[in-house]
Order: structure tokens, then sequence, then C-alpha cells
């Protein structure tokens, strides 16, 4: 007998119960659902809805059940549909009829939604912790490499010489961006649906403020219908995931590339690569590779989930079990990719040589020929043009800048001095560019220091938010009225 059974005449078609069953995966939510279940329980008897003896029978049979499922003594059913339902008749199983008063004042649309919030901001904390290691080893790769020269690119062609530590120290910067943003939707995530009912709020005289306090919520869904429709806190979730993955898949495009023996740039270490099954000399990137191919299934699951939502009429809908999946996903797909990122940076063998072999055989000085000319009072444009031509004679004679004579110089500009070589010196070119958010030295070790500040707010962020995040502790409560 279905727990919804009573208004039926017969047994459901078993291909509508397969198909409408999310037990297969909301089962991920049964110790959230449990949590919860516990903190409405012990609210219904602070209230006077329950007496204080079924309450205590209830939170008891509920961690029985706990207990169970956690030896793996239990089964879902998909007769049972979803892990709310399937909890639900576990606890009678265990309590019998009594069981029965869990649901009162509730629905499963409050139950669902709130399941969902409980267990989006324990992920988003952890997902925020990892993004938090992978800035640190990144910044810490920055400060190695205060002195490496590499060529900076446009269009993948070689612009103007950086330092390697410059160029880590910009997805450093796209990781805080994440980072504020995730922290930032956090105060959506942690806002109370419980009470909400199926819709219209409860004829119960429930006290929401109870469970929330209760369940660490710094807020409540002031208006039932939106409660339970919301989906929003998983829209941004999987948007801001999105544009992380965007920012790792950049980086692992550039450890590709960087890593190729074309480049020769880096060496990524053998724990975090892949041979070939035929050509015995391949060491492949791979796991840069599938970081840069998962970023796809991120950027679906985002689209998905919006396209779920754009034509519902308010409340509940079916549709939105679909909410879960895409979500599931993508938790795992970033906690894949930020955990094996983090230490493949920190044990990455940065080729110093080759860098700044790059950039002595190009002509990414050539801008600072130009500035060296407006020194001497050309005007911007017409510099640019010198240099150019000077550049197009040095390709025609397989010559670079700093090949050239004074003579063949000042063939180009008779301002030319002598002075001009040190100006065109791969160092000097770099710590020329001394302005705040340049590549100088100087400016980076700032940029370093700008960022360890950032990463001291982070980490107070995290102390004063992690506790409202540990369900495993709540699974436990000790109401202070049972
Ligand atoms: N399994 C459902 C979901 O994930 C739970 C809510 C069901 N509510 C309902 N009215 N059928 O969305």
């Amino acid at each position: 007998m279905k727990l919804w059974g009573g208004r039926f005449t017969k047994p459901t078609n078993q291909l509508v119960d397969e198909y409408t069953a999310s037990i297969s995966f909301d089962q991920k939510l049964w110790r959230q659902d449990i949590v919860g279940s516990s903190a409405h329980v012990a609210m219904l008897g602070k209230c006077g809805i329950l007496s204080m003896d079924e309450v205590r029978q209830i939170i008891a049979g509920l961690k029985k059940v706990k207990e169970k499922i956690e030896r793996k003594q239990v089964q879902f059913e998909i007769a049972h549909e979803d892990i709310h339902m399937n909890i639900e008749k576990l606890l009678i199983e265990e309590i019998g009829p009594l069981g029965g008063k869990l649901h009162t004042g509730r629905s499963r649309n409050d139950q669902v939604a709130l399941d969902m919030h409980l267990y989006l901001r324990e992920k988003l904390m952890e997902i925020i912790e990892l993004t938090m290691y992978l800035q640190q080893a990144l910044l810490e790769q920055a400060q190695n490499h205060l002195e490496t020269v590499m060529p900076g690119y446009t269009h993948l062609q070689r612009a103007q010489p950086v330092l390697f530590g410059y160029h880590l120290m910009a997805y450093v910067s796209m990781l805080q961006r994440d980072l504020e943003r995730m922290q930032d939707s956090f105060k959506r995530v942690n806002i109370l649906p419980l009470g909400a009912g199926a819709l219209a709020g409860t004829t119960f005289p429930i006290d929401r403020q109870f469970v929330a306090s209760m369940l660490q919520f710094d807020g409540i869904y002031q208006n039932s219908m939106d409660a339970v429709s919301d989906r929003d806190f998983i829209v941004e979730f999987l948007s801001h995931a999105s544009l992380l993955m965007t920012h790792l898949s950049r980086l692992c495009e550039e450890l590709v590339i960087w890593s190729s023996q074309e480049f020769s740039f880096i060496e990524l270490d053998d724990a975090f690569c892949t041979g070939s099954s035929i050509m015995p000399q391949k060491k492949n990137p791979d796991v840069a590779e599938l970081v840069r191919g998962k970023t796809g299934r991120v950027y679906g699951n985002l689209i998905g989930m919006l396209t779920v939502l754009k034509g519902l009429p308010l409340a509940y809908n079916k549709d939105m079990q679909e909410d879960k999946e895409g979500m599931f996903d993508t938790v795992e797909t970033l906690h894949g990719a930020l955990a094996l990122l983090t230490p493949m940076i920190s044990t990455m063998q940065v080729k110093t040589e080759q860098m700044r072999k790059a950039v002595t055989q190009d002509f990414s000085n050539a801008t600072d020929l130009a500035d060296y000319l407006v020194t001497k009072q050309i005007p911007f444009r017409k510099a640019h043009e010198i240099v150019g031509n000077a550049v197009l004679y040095c390709i025609e004679r397989h010559k670079y800048l700093l090949d050239l004579s004074l003579e063949e110089f000042r063939e180009f500009s008779p301002l030319i001095d002598r002075d001009v070589y040190q100006a065109l010196d791969i160092d000097t070119v770099v710590n020329a560019r001394n302005v705040l958010g340049g590549t100088a030295k100087q400016q980076v070790e700032q940029q370093i220091q700008f960022y360890q500040e950032k990463g001291k707010e982070n980490r107070a962020w995290v102390a004063t938010h992690s506790q409202k995040v540990m369900v495993e502790a709540l699974v436990d409560i000790k109401s202070p009225v049972v």
C-alpha cells in the first residue's frame, strides 16, 4: 500500500512506478532528510502539536533508521518512490503507526526543498574550501617564479614578456571571484523552506523560527509559494560552477599546451599523467584534458535546470524532481577537478630556461622599442610604424631586434642611441611595467600580498560559516525540549 494510496482503486502501473521514482538518485539525501525530520518533530512537540512522549519515540525511531542505513541494513524501494517516503516507511516499520504522525504540518514539497538546501550548503562549503586550496597552490607557485620570464600571448602569438608568477596570479584572481560568488550565494542557500507546507502554509500553529535556529538557517522564506517553487539557489550554484569550470578549463588548456614538446614550458608530474597503449614514449596530460572536457557537462546541467524551470506554473511540479541529478553530477565533477588540479599545480616542474629562451627568440620587446622612441618625443603612432619596419627588416634577415647594430637601428631612426640595448633587454622590459597591475616583479609581489589578504578573509568566512553546515552533528540533535 502506498503512503498516498487511499484515493486509488488499483495499483500503479509498474512502468509508472519506475518512471516517476527518484529513489535511485535522491537516496543521497538520506542524512539531510533525517536531520530535517528530527528538527520538524521536535518543533511539533515544542508547539504542543505532538506530545513530548510521541516526539521522543519518533526521534528514537529516526535514530534507529539512521543507524540501519549506515550499516547498510535497509533496502530502499522503488515502490516507495523517493527518499522521503522510504524513510517514513522505515520509521513506521520501526515504531508502528505513531511514525505516521511525523508528516503532520508538512508536505514533501517543503521537505524536498529543505533537503536540497541542507545538501547544497554543505557541498558549497566543501567546494569553497577545495577552491581555496587550488588558489593557494597557484599562489605558492607564483611566489616561486618571480624571476621566471615567459612570453605573454594574445591570439596565441607572442605579445609581450611577462613573469610566470604574473600569469599564475591571473588565475588566482579568477578563483577569488569564484569564491566570492559562492560565498554570496550561500546567503540564499541558507534560507529555510520548511513550514511552507504544500504551497499555502499549514493550519497547525508551527514555529518556523525554532526550526530555522535548530538547523542553523540564517533566514526563512517569507512566501510559502516561493519556498516550494524556488530552485534559484540551485541555478545559482550551477551557474557559479560553470564559470569556475570555465576558469579551470582555460588553465587546463594552458597546461596541455605548455607541456607539449613544441612549448616545453612545464612538465607535469608522472603521478598525474597517463601513457598510451600503443606508443611507448607517450606521457599524456589526461587529467587536464578531462577537466576541460567535463566542463561541457557542467554547462549542460545549468542549461538543463534553467530549461526545466522556464515554463513551470507555481507552485511545485513533478518536473522539479529533475533538479537533482544535474546538481549531484556538478558537485562531483567540481570535487574531482579541484582535488586533482591542486596537487598537479604544486608538483608541476617549470622549465625556466626554456621559457626564457622563448622570449629571447621573438619580437616581444617590439612595444618597448616603440615606447623608447616615444621617450625621444616621437608620437606613438609614428614610433609604431618605425618599429614595424624594423621588425620586417629583421624577419627578412633572420634576426631579432637585439641583433641589430646601432647603425642598423639608426637607419630607422637617428634618435636611437646605445641605451636602446638596455631598454630592449628582457628583464628591463618586464620590470619596466611597474604600474599597478603590471608584470614587474615589484607589482607581482604586491598582487601576491593582496591575495594573501584575500586568503585570510576567505578562511575567516569559512570559520564563521562552517559550523552551520555540520549536518552529521545535527542528526544527533538534542533539542531543548526533548
Ligand atoms: N521526489 C520528489 C522530488 O524530488 C519529492 C517531492 C514530491 N512532491 C510531490 N508533490 N509529488 O521533487
